[in-house]
């Protein structure tokens, strides 16, 4: 029997863990909080810190191969390890991620159109960057950003008093895209072949993930064009593993977003919407096994529930209708915003899921 290692233990873990135990593979996770959400099913609990290097090398030596849900595991940590033991997505993607003006330099090296950026370590680097890429535009902390945590959208002159708070640390300076929609490709791959999963519409509340419609509705041929250059962009940074890139489109154009060398929250629809799913194929591709083409199963929607909406879902969970698939993860504390679960609707469209949903959860 293999045994796969996971470094976090959130809810990444968790549902890791979950599709491991179905294929017959041991799992084990390594997370500082002792009640991390993954340690329900892992087969073993590692207690520790992620720059804890004893710790993760005793992960490391318990597993056949080890992946990380969490970003910013260190690289003077990883690296060492992943000489000596089998963590084949490496340090690379992490490291490629970890730095959001880095992230954005790859992705263009490597095929892909972002929004135009310049980096930005003070008010005046700021003020010559504005002059360039014009108003409306972004300023984002470059490390340690997420679910909108670390941003400044800047409309005009009046929010530069807003955006100086961020100037403690180094930033970036992004032109705003005025998207017709947001959408994110997960890619699985192994020395053979990568394969993607369908892609959904993703809305966003508060810089969180509110919502996920799958299909996109984007054009085929779009779709197809986005996937191909996400296989090819993985190949040519020279990935393999997991990857999710999120994207803005407008009309026929899309540029790339950001990038995590992890399932993305985007995806969790796959778990029941789709063949086979992302966290099944990052199995897969860990323990050596032939990777699957996934396939939707039928129109489905994901609803990320937050903090203010767990009350809402156990009620939907007791209903116990068909085809609502309602995942809680067990976190322990609860609060306002706080990713506690998601729920997803298959065979559901977004014209139904408005009329018959959207208004048992909080607007
Ligand atoms: N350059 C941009 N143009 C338009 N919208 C943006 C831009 N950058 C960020 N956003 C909006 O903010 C959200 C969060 O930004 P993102 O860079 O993905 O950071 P996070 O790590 O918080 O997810 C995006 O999903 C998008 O809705
Ligand atoms: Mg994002």
């Amino acid at each position: 029997m293999k045994t796969i290692g996971i470094i976090g233990g959130g809810q990444l873990g968790l549902m890791i863990a979950e599709q491991a135990r179905l294929l017959g593979v041991r799992s084990v996770a390594l997370d500082p909080a002792p009640d991390a959400p993954a340690f329900a099913v892992t087969d073993e609990r590692i207690v520790a810190s992620y720059d804890d290097r004893e710790a993760l090398e005793a992960l490391c030596r318990r597993c056949d191969a080890v992946t990380y849900e969490f970003e910013n595991v260190p690289g003077d940590v990883l690296v060492p390890l992943a000489e000596k033991y089998r963590i084949p997505q490496g340090y690379k993607p992490l490291y490629d991620s970890q730095d959001r003006l880095r992230e954005k330099e790859n992705a263009r090296r490597h095929g892909f159109r972002t929004p135009d950026y310049a980096a930005v370590d003070d008010e005046a680097s700021l003020r010559s960057a504005l002059a360039r890429i014009g108003y409306p535009a972004v300023l984002k902390t470059r490390t340690l950003g997420y679910d909108g945590h670390g941003q400044q959208m800047l409309r005009s002159g009046a929010d530069l008093e807003a955006a100086r708070r961020l100037l403690a640390v180094p930033c970036i300076l992004e032109q705003f895209i005025p998207f017709d929609y947001e959408t994110s490709v997960v890619v699985v791959a192994d020395r053979q072949e990568a394969v993607s999963f369908p892609m959904g519409r993703n809305v966003h509340r508060d810089g969180i993930l509110d919502l996920c419609f799958v299909p996109a509705a984007i054009e085929p041929a779009l779709e197809a064009r986005i996937r191909r250059t996400a296989e090819r962009f993985m190949r040519s940074a020279g990935y393999e593993g997991i990857l999710a890139i999120e994207l803005f489109v407008r009309g026929e154009e899309f540029w790339f977003n950001e990038m995590a060398p992890r399932p993305h929250n985007s995806g969790h629809y796959t778990i029941e919407g789709a063949t086979t799913n992302q966290f099944r194929e990052l199995v897969h591709y860990l323990v050596g096994e032939p990777l699957q083409r996934p396939e939707l199963v039928a129109p489905t929607v994901m609803k990320n529930i937050l903090g203010q909406d767990l009350e809402a879902a156990r009620r939907v969970a007791a209903e116990g209708l068909p085809q609502v698939y309602v995942h809680l993860y067990g976190k322990t504390e609860c609060r306002t915003k706080r990713k506690m679960g998601h729920i997803t609707f298959v065979g559901m469209t977004p014209e139904r899921y408005a009329a018959e949903w959207a208004d048992r959860f909080v607007k």
